[in-house]
């Protein structure tokens, strides 16, 4: 495969195959196994992701890359093939999270900064030696009614996601440029035009400050939220969902960058496929556009698997089965009767 950055970042993103965020830190995965009353050991983890790697269907034809934490890029499969061979061996590639997480932000009450900055350029050469080809940062915004995102939080966070960027491209390695605007923080009231009006905000100081970083934006993948009400007050419709999405990605990312991949964010594994599908359903989007999804690619695996092994293949199918619908969703060709026919 090409080496190239915008050749990596359109290998990202193109064909209908979209992100399987599977960088859980071990803090988060101990959440989601909490669901199945799983106790969060290394083989665990291990386990899980072996079973999500090696379904072969979902990695061969609907993923195009898998991001990882820094213990799963280091960790052997039960049969002592490197797990990123599993995910080369598929035809998909190896990314990593190289952020250490959102902490408090000094002097901004209920706002956060994503830390891990400091040693950078030397975990970006090591993650390279070990197969990876794209990281992922996430900053993290706070959004109400009127008080969050401060305009403080927004440009440190921004600043932020330019130097990882741009210590990314150095290593040759791709950056998947996250700033999340939380759907289900608190309160998690805000109205749909408030996200509209935040997102628009924080996308023109992200690329700014790119630009001044001076990141190649033909090398690089954004992974936006969509805009949408939030968790508390849903209740705009799918077709405003995606309008109010594309409009304000129109007038903010430049057509140089080739793909967007989103994120789910807490919306349901059928809403987050509904609101792709009709992105991209509306046509003459000068990226390409799909899915980086972490709850709604795996939550339906989770579930099916219950941490048993006699449950394997139960889990592969509802990966491989959420895989493809979010596939079809990224064609704009996602319906409701696909769902059904499973
Ligand atoms: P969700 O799709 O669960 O929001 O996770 C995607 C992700 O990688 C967040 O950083």
């Amino acid at each position: 495969m090409s080496e190239r950055l915008e050749d990596i970042a359109i290998a990202m993103t193109a064909g209908g195959k979209g992100l399987l965020a599977a960088d859980e830190s071990t803090s988060t995965i101990k959440k989601r196994f909490d669901t199945i009353h799983l106790e969060s050991t290394e083989e665990n983890r291990r386990d899980y992701r072996e079973m999500l790697f090696t379904t072969k269907e979902a990695m061969e034809k609907y993923i195009s890359g898998v991001i990882l934490f820094d213990e799963t890029i280091r960790q052997k499969a039960s049969d002592g093939r490197m797990l990123t061979d599993i995910i080369r061996q598929a035809g998909s590639i190896p990314g990593i999270k190289v952020d250490e997480g959102a902490k408090p932000l000094a002097g901004f009450p209920d706002e956060t900064i994503t830390e891990g900055l400091d040693g950078l350029r030397g975990r970006l050469k090591e993650y390279y030696e070990l197969g990876a080809r794209f990281a992922k940062w996430r900053g993290v915004i706070a959004i109400d009614s009127n008080k969050f995102p401060t305009w403080g939080a927004v440009r440190q966070n921004a600043q932020a996601l330019a130097r990882y960027a741009a210590l990314c491209q150095e290593a040759q390695i791709v950056p998947i440029v996250e700033p999340e605007i939380l759907m289900d923080g608190k309160p998690g009231n805000h109205s749909i035009d408030r996200c509209y009006e935040v997102t628009e905000h924080v996308l023109r100081t992200v690329f700014d400050e790119l630009f001044s970083a001076r990141v190649k934006l033909e090398g690089m993948v954004l992974k936006p939220n969509m805009v949408i009400d939030g968790k508390n007050a849903r209740k705009a419709s799918v077709e405003e969902v995606a309008e109010k999405t594309v409009r304000v990605l129109k007038s903010t990312v430049p057509a140089t960058v080739p793909g967007i991949a989103f994120l789910s964010g807490g919306q349901s594994d059928e809403e987050a496929t509904a609101h792709l599908s009709a992105i991209n359903a509306i046509g003459n989007l000068p990226w390409k556009v799909t899915f980086s999804y972490g709850r709604a690619l795996q939550a339906a695996a989770i579930a099916a698997w219950g941490g048993k092994k006699q449950n394997v293949a139960a889990g592969q199918k509802a990966f491989a089965h959420r895989a493809k619908m979010n596939y079809l969703a990224a064609l704009g060709k996602w319906t409701k009767k696909d769902e059904q026919a499973a």
